[in-house]
């Protein structure tokens, strides 16, 4: 076992954190730029520093986890989930059973949920959104953005479902009351059943080639026939045909 190996399991032990399913250079470049800019020397000072400041392991998750989201990111696939994803789905079921995995900030879940209200109002949607980042959820939670992060929102659909406050806009409770947050872990905790629909987008870049070919047969099996994942803009699934998965569109997998 190397340092890093041992780093990672002090990691676990005392501090309940898992990078054992992420790509090792990635992790291992962004935490010595850290412990660098702490003027931390090495990986034993750096966990006892975590333990003792939960502000610098608050910092820690920060650096690790990129968190940045946009509503409705990528706007040419939002497209094709609105005219020809959502509209087959709620042909077959309409009352859309969604998961919305490594929410972030709540801008794909909230984009997500205001599609809904204007292409099915009268269905009775649940969309799960979660993360394993309570900080993000705390924010995702509560619904404020700042105006120039609205950008990416069609103009109707800001003055229908949010409420300016100076530079600020909240997302008002109707679209809110759509959405349930969670605290989850995918590496780790169970997968909802039966979706579907599955955004999990910009999630999976520093997993390692293994970690996404489990992750994705395990959305594979909570979704239900005929139900859609939807992935990331770089995010083409290699082995799609071999979990069972077929493709609809760019970034869009069936299972059959
Ligand atoms: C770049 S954001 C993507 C947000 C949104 N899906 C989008 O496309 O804009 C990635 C999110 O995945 C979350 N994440 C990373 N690993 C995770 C894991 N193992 N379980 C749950 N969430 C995870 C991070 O906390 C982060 O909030």
């Amino acid at each position: 076992m190397d340092v890093y190996e041992k780093f990672l399991k002090d990691l676990q032990r005392r501090l309940d954190v898992d990078l054992t399913g992420y790509k090792r250079p990635q992790m291992e470049r962004r935490i010595n730029t850290l412990m660098r800019s702490l003027g931390v020397k090495d990986y034993d000072e750096f966990i006892d520093l975590m333990v003792r400041d939960k502000q610098r392991f608050d910092q820690f998750l920060d650096h690790l986890t990129i968190n940045v989201s946009e509503f409705f990111r990528n706007p040419a696939q939002w497209q094709v989930l609105e005219k020809q994803i959502l509209p087959a789905l709620l042909a077959q079921n309409p009352n859309l059973k969604i998961w919305s995995a490594g929410c972030s900030t709540g801008e794909e879940p909230y984009s997500l949920a205001m599609l809904l209200s204007e292409v099915a109002p009268r269905g009775q949607h649940s969309i799960l959104a979660t993360d394993f980042d309570v900080r993000v959820l705390k924010k995702a939670q509560e619904g404020a953005y700042p105006a120039k992060t609205t950008a990416g929102i069609p103009g109707h659909y800001l003055q229908k479902y949010f409420i300016q406050q100076g530079d600020t806009y909240r997302v008002k409770d109707e679209l809110k009351r759509l959405i349930t947050f969670r605290n989850h872990n995918l590496m780790r905790d169970k997968f909802p059943e039966q979706l579907d629909l599955i955004l999990c987008r910009n999630v999976v870049i520093y997993f390692t080639e293994e970690t996404k070919y489990e992750l994705y047969k395990k959305f594979f099996y909570a979704l239900r026939r005929q139900g859609i994942l939807f992935t990331g803009s770089t995010e083409q699934i290699i082995q799609a045909r071999e979990i069972g998965y077929e493709s609809v569109a760019i970034f869009f997998y069936r299972r059959p």
